[in-house]
């Protein structure tokens, strides 16, 4: 069996009390002889500032670069708002990002039975709905140049930020939403604004290429960001994969992520370039909810975003799909079965707290293997 390399950066906050489960999952897995693991834990964010006076230091970098998988907890809190900007928490979380060329974000929205009611929207709009946004992360209106703000002659001041991206930028991130499309319903939408936006008219120009060349077996659609807006939340379940580019990348995968209740559910992955050699692909696997000071030490963060972030890495990193399909029907069985931490319970319900909610994800897995 392969033994697979994964660096474990739980971070701060509720960062660490959801890390633990994860790693309670991982003893678990091996002990029952599914999978194995060399594990190496690393300080990131506020911790690693309290240790050495950075973010990140290069030691940890060094193992990030070397890890099949990194599985990363959540950064930041108050203690450390007055850190300078290059030290602060989120640094460290930037800077795997930018060195490990993490391009592309994935950003599953899955409504679960059990859960739908707590969803803004209906029940029949909602229930069953599993999207894949695949965002692009390192270019573009958040990175283009120039981005600055000048003060003009007459007094007033002019902002400008810089939509660009190349053949090359596009055609690695379609890559991937072309090739996920294949694991699941072999279903793309891109979004783009080609009608108003010259980088637009190249994002689907590009997209078309490649899906004539290489993807003409995956059904593509090209809509209009706006408009994908709107049937986002008029029917999401036309979607399955959403590929578009990182500032609608950024707003569209919010509103997804709202129709399916609490952002501690929420899981997502970043994935750098397939190396030639290995064809292996550097990817970091993180919740997307943050440190939440206001809950943490109580022992009261729901776990499913971090362990459903490491069902993510089983399946894109680690090839243990069948394992991750496993923990994604065990999460799905909790719920049903009633078991809420606060953050997912209705005003009244019954709640559990971190570690309660982690085991009932393994025992739920027993069932499911
Ligand atoms: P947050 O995601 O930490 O919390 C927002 C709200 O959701 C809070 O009420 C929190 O209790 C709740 N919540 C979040 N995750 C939960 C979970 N697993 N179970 C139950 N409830 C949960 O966002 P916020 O409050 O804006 O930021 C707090 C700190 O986290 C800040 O320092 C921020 O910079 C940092 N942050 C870090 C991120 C990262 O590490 N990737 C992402 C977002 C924020
Ligand atoms: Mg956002």
């Amino acid at each position: 069996m392969a033994t697979h390399k994964l660096l474990l950066l739980p971070g701060d906050g509720i960062g660490v009390e959801v890390m633990e489960e994860v790693k309670g999952l991982m003893k678990w897995l091996e002990a029952r002889g599914l999978a194995s693991f060399a594990i190496e834990e690393d300080l990131v964010g506020g911790a690693a500032f309290d240790a050495h006076g950075e973010a990140i230091s290069d030691e940890t970098m060094a193992r990030a670069q070397a890890a099949d998988a990194i599985i990363f907890g959540a950064v930041g809190g108050p203690k450390w708002d007055k850190v300078s900007y290059d030290k602060r928490p989120e640094a460290g979380l930037l800077r795997l990002r930018k060195d490990l060329d993490l391009f592309a974000n994935l950003r599953p929205a899955i409504c679960y039975p059990a859960l739908a009611d707590s969803s803004s929207l209906k029940r029949e709009i909602v229930e069953g709905l599993d999207i894949l946004i695949v965002r692009e992360l390192t270019g573009g209106t958040y990175f283009g140049e120039p981005k600055e703000i000048v003060t003009l002659e007459n007094g007033q001041r002019r902002a400008v930020d810089t939509q660009v991206y190349t053949t090359s930028e596009i055609e690695r991130i379609a890559r991937v939403a072309f090739e996920l499309g294949r694991l699941r319903k072999n279903r793309v939408h891109s979004a783009e604004k080609r009608n108003v936006m010259k980088s637009g008219l190249l994002w689907n120009q590009v997209v078309t290429a490649l899906h004539a060349a290489e993807y003409s077996d995956v059904n593509l659609e090209h809509i209009l960001a706006d408009n994908c807006a709107m049937q986002l939340v008029r029917n999401p379940k036309q979607f399955d994969v959403l590929v578009t580019d990182n500032l609608f990348g950024d707003i569209l995968s919010d509103a997804a992520a709202m129709l399916t209740g609490s952002l501690g559910m929420l899981p997502s992955a970043s994935l750098g370039a397939e190396d030639p050699v290995t064809g292996k692909r550097k990817a970091l696997y993180e919740p997307v909810h943050g440190s939440a000071p206001d809950i943490s030490g109580k022992g009261l963060a729901n776990p499913i975003a971090e362990l459903a972030s490491f069902g993510m890495a089983l399946r894109y990193s680690l090839d243990l799909g069948d394992i991750a399909d496993a923990l994604d029907r065990a999460i799905a069985r909790v719920l049903s079965q009633g078991f809420r931490t606060g953050d997912i319970a209705a005003p009244g319900e019954k709640t559990v707290g971190t570690v309660e909610m982690g085991q009932a994800v393994i025992t739920a897995l027993e069932h499911e293997l």
